[in-house]
């Protein structure tokens, strides 16, 4: 038995899992799919999940249908749209754990899917749903993985692709994803949040299926992000999962999932969630700020968006995030914490996560620099074992690592002032004549 549920526990609206709509009818919050869970034995649950490694059906070599029990709202019979998503590795980190001032860390990097992207875990459930709606075209606003991640999945799926981008605020990598997988792309000259409340209501209307991260299917899809780190980690959960925020459905996709395997049986304690934004773009941080310093619960404070959010990292430039009320929801639930980070600290975790060999795209180094901030502020002890999430692949956005690395990165102050990164650990470029001497010299000093 599957249903959406108002997320508004004292709302209690509820409807079934065949119905388009992304918020409730009677009050306008978010729903969740929710289920009436069969009896599962935990043990063996495990161990079909685990064999299921070695067959060849399409749904099993994908790390987000291997796992579908956990994901139950289509029919056994359904067809999905899979593109072998998922399956990304926990990469231990020694580098980067001794730059956040930690015993260990690893990395899960989402960065391996099929469009680069944590967002293809969510993608492969959210288009199969619009499949199995019978919906011909699929929606998204986006800062830009969401809409290469879509245009790849429809394009797979037959389906039509429609994406709106802020102009100019999306990494290049991203914007030629959409173009080369075929996605009508609509780039409006505003930022996401105006673009997003412009083309919100228009979608239903037209008879297309929204599938930005308020669509509760693609919730589903991204929990299987922390199902597959759990099964990395033999089902012993970290003590922290630090992620980035922006539009905050990845953290309500993790806290769900987390809750869900503790309520099964399938994990024995709930790991803290750590979402990490960027200073410019900070209003889950801002809010939880207010709470604590008006000494009252997170959820009788208002929520005031960010009016002009600001960072380099365009991947989380959202001022109004849509599913903040779920991640607040997820981070009591767990007990977790939301931090800020600043564009220096960002872009000199990404340039470390770059020389441990990883490397990732700036909203994806927000972890590691929210990890070094949350261990340095004490709240992260030294021997607690931690799992920061790589959202994005370094090859996303080449145009900041190339301005980084040349020391040309610079972004607008909140005083209007252009404002420079300094490149702490750049890696410039050699030009050099046809010169074989040069070359040797070069080469040389490099094996000294
Ligand atoms: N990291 C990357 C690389 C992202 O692309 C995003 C969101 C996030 C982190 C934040 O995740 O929104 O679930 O809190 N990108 C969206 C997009 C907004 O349109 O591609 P979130």
């Amino acid at each position: 038995m599957v249903d959406l549920r108002c997320l508004d526990a004292k709302c209690g609206a509820r409807y079934p899992s065949t119905d388009t709509r992304a918020q409730c009818a009677s009050c306008g919050e978010l729903l969740d799919v929710c289920y009436e869970w069969p009896a599962m034995d935990a043990a063996q649950q495990k161990q079909v999940w685990a064999e299921r490694r070695m067959s060849r059906d399409p749904k099993d070599l994908s790390g987000v249908w291997r796992f579908r029990e956990i994901i139950p709202f289509l029919s056994p019979e359904a067809s999905v749209v899979t593109l072998r998503e998922g399956n990304t590795p926990l990469l231990e980190s020694p580098r980067a754990a001794s730059y956040a001032g930690l015993e260990a860390l690893s990395f899960k990097h989402q960065g391996f899917n099929p469009t680069g992207s944590f967002k293809d875990n969510g993608m492969t459930t959210g288009v199969s749903q619009a499949v199995a709606l019978g919906k011909k075209v699929v929606v998204c606003v986006s800062t830009g993985n969401t809409s290469a991640s879509l245009a790849a999945f429809a394009a797979y799926g037959g389906l039509r692709a429609v994406i709106f981008v802020p102009a100019g605020q999306i990494a290049m990598g991203k914007l030629a994803q959409a173009l080369e997988y075929g996605a009508l792309t609509i780039q409006v000259q505003a930022n996401f949040d105006v673009t997003w409340k412009l083309v919100f209501h228009l979608v239903e209307e037209a008879g297309a299926y929204l599938l930005n991260s308020v669509n509760p299917f693609r919730v589903e899809g991204q929990k299987t992000i922390v199902v597959e780190m759990m099964e990395q980690l033999g089902w012993d959960p970290p003590d922290w999962i630090v992620l980035p925020g922006g539009n905050l459905g990845n953290s309500s996709a993790f806290g769900k999932g987390l809750r869900e395997m503790y309520q099964l049986g399938l994990i024995r304690r709930l790991p803290r969630l750590a979402v990490i934004q960027a200073e410019g773009a900070a209003p889950l941080y801002r809010l939880i700020q207010r709470a604590t310093a008006e000494q009252k619960p997170a959820g009788e404070i208002i929520f005031e968006p960010t009016p002009n959010p600001q960072t380099l990292a365009t991947a989380i430039k959202i001022g109004s995030p849509a599913s903040w009320k779920k991640a607040l929801r997820e981070l009591q639930a767990t007990s977790g914490v939301c931090e800020q980070v600043s564009e220096q600290e960002i872009a000199d975790a990404k340039a470390v996560i770059g020389q441990a060999g990883i490397g990732c795209e700036p909203a994806s180094a927000a972890t590691l620099a929210g990890t070094k901030k949350l261990v340095s502020h004490n709240v992260i002890r030294p021997s607690e074992r931690v799992v920061a999430v790589l959202t994005g692949n370094v090859l996303k956005d080449p145009a900041y690592t190339m301005a980084y690395h040349q020391g040309t990165l610079a972004y607008p102050g909140s005083d209007g002032q252009e404002k420079q990164i300094q490149p702490r650990f750049a890696n410039q470029p050699i030009s050099v004549p046809p010169d074989a001497e040069q070359l040797k010299r070069l080469l040389a000093h490099a094996s000294e």
